[in-house]
């Protein structure tokens, strides 16, 4: 049992004070009920709940796609720079968020924020096979020998392996590479060791999910069931 003032401002309803308001103007119900007291106790597993006549559906978990900017980091807090989190627009903000995998802070395109650890974890396993695709461009004409090293999985200069990659020539300095990995600066690593330099990195899909044209650069916006499963599906 929780108070439902702290319910629904859990499920992204408005603070406190826009609850209390919405309690106020009997927006409210439980059970059919209008609800008149802001710390009536409600058991969420069993009182169905309506906001201006809409029943609640209770998510454990909150799965947004943004299609992450330049300049901001990866990270739930930096003393230094701005992070993706502050991105968020209110409705969709919620504790325990975090950036499910890395882009560096001028890398753009596909980025998860959730708070559900093992989802984040099935995603970025490289065990778990999930491919991530990005949209690279690069200062000098990308060969058939980039290729085939990728195929045959990049040593970096301090001796790590990557796995084999897909890197698909699009044009003269534009590609797309697929990697189901992510170490640190990986891809620009993998064509700094072709001696290629990324002037541009964008994330375009992770799994069977492909990055919402639609959404502009910074704009964020909940996933579907389907859009969540799609990350999982083998391709
Ligand atoms: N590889 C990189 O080098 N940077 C990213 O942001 C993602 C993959």
């Amino acid at each position: 049992m929780d108070r439902i003032d702290k319910i629904l401002v859990a499920q992204n309803f408005g603070s406190r004070k826009e609850v209390h308001k919405l309690i106020k103007s009997k927006a409210v119900t439980v059970d059919g009920e209008c609800v008149t007291k802001v710390d009536m106790k409600v058991d969420t597993a069993v009182n169905v709940i309506t906001v201006a006549g809409q029943v609640v559906e209770f998510k454990e978990h909150l799965y947004i796609m943004m299609n992450k900017p330049q300049g901001y980091v990866c990270a739930t807090e930096d003393k230094v720079s701005k992070t993706v989190l502050e991105l968020l627009p209110p409705n969709l903000q919620r504790k325990g968020l975090f950036p499910a995998g890395r882009l560096d802070k001028d890398t753009e395109g596909l980025l998860i924020i959730t708070d559900d650890g093992d989802f984040a974890h099935r995603m970025l396993a490289p065990k778990k096979h999930v491919s991530k695709r990005y949209y690279v461009e690069t200062d000098k004409e990308i060969t058939e020998d980039t290729i085939k090293a990728f195929e045959k999985g990049i040593i970096f200069r301090d001796g790590t392996k990557c796995l084999p990659a897909k890197l698909e020539i699009l044009e003269n300095n534009r590609g797309i590479v697929e990697i189901c990995e992510g170490k640190f600066h990986q891809i620009k690593k993998m064509f700094n060791v072709c001696r290629l330099n990324v002037t541009f990195l964008k994330r375009i899909s992770i799994g069977n999910l492909n990055l919402d044209s639609n959404l502009t650069i910074g704009q964020c916006r909940e996933l579907t069931k389907i859009e969540k499963n799609a990350i999982f599906l083998v391709k």
